[in-house]
């Protein structure tokens, strides 16, 4: 190889180019920079139940090893997988699916993936729910669609109405996407709300709804609705859900989707190419998580929602954050225009969330997300999925910081 050759700068893709990288990630890059110079940091940032996955799931997948589950497997999931989920769907959902409307994925993150691009073509509109998950509109731009983000009103829990979708959809919309409960706000579309978005769904017949409900099980309100429920619109729903967050499974990455027959067999089409089917004794763990019911899930709930309330508690203290009362998932979102304008110690003015995170992590040592990375630049996102010490130290420090801004 000559020395031209060996120093060419490597030209990347405009499709790499154009992607950002994810600022959760990103933010906790940071944190551990700081950690690894002896600072104590509390990081908040990351979207990871604190608990280590229920045992009997671990043990059915040491199982699956002795039992040479090792080779590859079908590529949209193991058939009595799929059949589990199905049984899930018609126990929490009410909702009836066959196997073949099934998709199992390396995680919900690839399900959600697979749909958008096997929807999406360039140029359709896909009309994202804001503020929304991170991942949403890069992979939207990986399609080459266009994101258009409808903002729901702080005063509205940021949720979205009916009357807002239908003012936002043309002829050029291809899909709606959101989460419910939501990250990063925790707020959990009710069956009226859902009910009307259907209807403004079912009279544009080229619109198909992603409906991620990941969070389904950490819910402190009580009714989750899937918006396939709605029968007029069900083959035009695609519903993700998954493991990692009800199961505190996040590292064996496994998640599924439903959808009519045609979407399912067009994301497994994409997945094949892709990854294949995802892990042998992930999926067994998977199956066994299923038949175990949702009492592991429960009970991690009812820390959530304890620490939900005890973060509430302590922002109350803290006068310039204007924070909704999330009813699902484990986050808190305020917004904190409230500070912006003001000085710090060292002099730095602070004109946008990013830089109110920065501060607190310099100064408090507390690691958060600002919102701008899910479409609400006036809000930071902090995850409640700590134990309840360190949240409790977490805003203290966060109160102390924020009183020496001027
Ligand atoms: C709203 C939402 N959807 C999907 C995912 C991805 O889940 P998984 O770990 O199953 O890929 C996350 C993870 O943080 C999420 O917050």
């Amino acid at each position: 190889m000559s020395d031209a050759t060996a120093l060419a700068p490597v030209v990347l893709s405009d499709r790499i180019n154009a992607m950002q990288e994810s600022q959760t990630i990103a933010m906790a890059k940071k944190a551990r920079e700081l950690a690894a110079q002896g600072v104590d940091v509390i990081s908040l940032s990351f979207g990871e139940p604190d608990f280590q996955t229920p045992q009997y799931i671990k043990d059915a997948a040491k199982k699956a090893l002795d039992d040479g589950f090792t080779f590859y497997t079908p590529v949209p999931g193991y058939p009595d997988l799929r059949q589990a989920i199905c049984d899930k769907f018609k126990r929490d959902n009410n909702l009836d699916y066959k196997p073949e409307n099934i998709v199992v994925s390396t995680g919900a993150k690839q399900s959600l993936a697979n749909a958008v691009l096997s929807l999406v073509n360039p140029g359709d509109e896909v009309i994202v729910f804001s503020p929304y998950w991170v991942s949403y509109e890069e992979m939207v731009k990986l399609a080459e669609g266009t994101t258009v983000q409808l903002i729901g009103s702080l005063e509205n829990d940021f949720k979205v109405t009916a009357q807002e979708l239908e003012a936002a959809i043309t002829p050029r919309t291809k899909l709606i996407m959101y989460s419910s409960p939501c990250n990063p706000t925790g707020a959990v579309f009710s069956r009226e709300e859902l009910g009307a978005i259907a209807e403004v769904v079912s009279r544009n017949p080229q619109v198909y709804v992603l409906a991620d409900e990941i969070y389904e099980y950490i819910n402190f309100v009580g009714e989750h609705v899937s918006i396939a429920q709605f029968e007029e619109i069900k083959d035009r729903v695609i519903t993700v859900n998954g493991f990692s967050k009800g199961y505190a499974m996040t590292g064996w990455r496994v998640g599924y989707l439903a959808a009519s027959k045609e979407i399912a067999c067009a994301c497994e089409k994409m997945q094949s190419q892709i990854t294949s089917g995802t892990c042998a004794m992930t999926q067994r763990a998977a199956l066994a998580a299923l038949q175990g019911g949702r009492s592991s899930a429960d009970e991690m709930v009812e820390a959530y929602r304890r620490r939900r309330d005890m973060v509430l508690e302590l922002v109350k203290d803290i006068p310039g954050f204007r924070t909704p009362t999330p009813s699902g998932a484990f986050y808190i979102f305020p917004d904190v225009t409230g500070y912006f304008g003001k000085t710090t110690p060292t002099g730095e003015v602070i004109n946008s969330a990013m830089d109110l995170a920065l501060y607190m992590l310099n100064d408090g040592h507390v690691a958060a997300v600002d919102g701008a990375a899910f479409g609400a630049p006036n809000c930071i996102r902090f995850s409640t999925a700590a134990a309840d010490e360190k949240l409790r130290e977490a805003f203290i420090r966060i109160k102390n910081s924020l009183a020496k801004l001027v």
